[in-house]
């Protein structure tokens, strides 16, 4: 089914025409990392060239929104490795509104080829949301841990570092463009928590064409230049994958870990041990494992392992990290990320809110 999945996507992006080339997209191999769920999520990469019209991110997302079964499209757009270091490509498509600060900004220090990572002491503890896999449930689990931290009486923060498909203000329910005070940025609000999103910034369309020097600038400039105030916590939603914002983030700054999210099967459970080894690889602790999505309660009273079990145990296994908590599969959860309500304040009691409220004290203790 899956598969077959992957097929239809792959013929509805054979007639996307690459205009410069004359290719189509997928001739062109222009289409890489194509992967489907069984419930009709597709996640793929497109490979933007220089010269290519941005534009064509679109017509992608498009043709693959058009496939019957297809509710949900992530495209990642990737400059051509080869290209990337040499001819230091610009962003093909500036935010529609312009961002407060940015240009207007001297540089502080010029950009230098290797960032020592800053410390931000006033940010309070720095932890990324992580997972090698699209739509595992990062930004549910950081909207949900960082709504609980403050209803803990927490100073927290949390950054939308998901530039390419910024959810958090639709999970939060927050919307609408940020003033700006002294040259800062002041962070949105909701339940308690203090929130920074190129969603307040952009159309809700248009994020899925950022090129990777963008991606690096708009990231420092979230740390640097937004009001944030005094924070215990800066929790740090990341898009899926080990790509730009990653890179930035552990770059830019000091940061005290990383909790990796997966869902139980197999396949995710690998490209999360990716993920994982990444930021191990530049000294940053994982401080552990969240397992989403791990079980789902029929009304029966059975409990059905919709995506197999055991991946997060595994996970922290080998990673040697805790489990930090299993969330169960439970509809109200997706419905309090679309109307901005989190779970942990929409139906505090249920599995998956106890679950959720419960790493708080994991974190706080790590
Ligand atoms: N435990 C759960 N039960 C039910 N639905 C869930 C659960 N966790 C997440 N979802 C839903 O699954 C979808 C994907 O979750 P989410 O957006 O948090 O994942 P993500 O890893 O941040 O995705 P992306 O890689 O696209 O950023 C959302 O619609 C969300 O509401
Ligand atoms: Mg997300």
């Amino acid at each position: 089914m899956t598969d077959n999945l992957s097929a239809r996507v792959e013929d509805a992006l054979s007639i996307v025409i690459n205009q410069r080339t004359g290719a189509n997209v997928v001739a062109g191999e222009q289409v890489r990392d194509v992967a489907t769920t069984a419930d009709g999520r597709v996640f793929l990469t497109l490979v933007l060239a220089e010269a290519d019209d941005p534009a064509l991110a679109r017509d992608v997302r498009a043709a693959v929104q058009g496939i019957e079964g297809v509710r949900y499209v992530r495209v990642n757009v990737a400059e051509p490795a080869a290209a990337g270091a040499a001819q230091t490509p610009t962003a093909r498509a500036e935010p529609r509104r312009p961002l407060p600060v940015m240009e207007q900004r001297k540089h502080a220090h010029p950009s230098s080829s290797a960032p020592t990572p800053q410390a931000f002491p006033t940010l309070g503890r720095i932890i990324v949301v992580s997972s090698g896999k699209g739509g595992v449930g990062k930004s549910t689990v950081t909207a949900n841990l960082a709504t609980a931290l403050a209803a803990r009486g927490r100073h927290v923060g949390l950054l939308d570092a998901d530039v390419y498909g910024p959810d958090i203000p639709r999970m939060m329910g927050v919307s609408g463009q940020p003033r700006v005070e002294n040259e800062k940025i002041v962070p949105l609000e909701a339940h308690g928590v203090r929130i920074m999103s190129l969603g307040f910034l952009v159309e809700r369309d248009q994020p899925a064409i950022w090129r990777g020097p963008i991606v690096t600038k708009l990231i420092n400039q979230f740390l640097r230049d937004v009001q944030w105030g005094r924070l215990d916590y800066l929790l740090v939603d990341m898009p899926p994958g080990t790509g730009d914002a990653q890179l930035t983030i552990v770059q830019a700054a000091q940061l005290a870990g990383a909790i990796i999210v997966t869902t139980p099967q197999e396949v995710a459970v690998g490209d999360a041990l990716r993920g994982a080894k990444m930021f191990e690889r530049v000294s940053i602790p994982v401080l552990g494992v969240i397992e989403n999505m791990s079980w789902f309660d029929a009304p029966d009273g059975s409990r059905l392992p919709i995506f197999g079990s055991g991946g997060g145990a595994r996970l922290a296994l080998e990673l040697g990290v805790r489990l930090l908590g299993e969330v169960p599969l439970y509809q109200p959860v997706r419905e309090g990320g679309d109307t901005g309500v989190p779970i942990v304040v929409r139906d505090p009691d249920s599995a998956a809110a106890r679950a959720l409220t419960a790493l708080t004290e994991m974190i706080e203790t790590t």
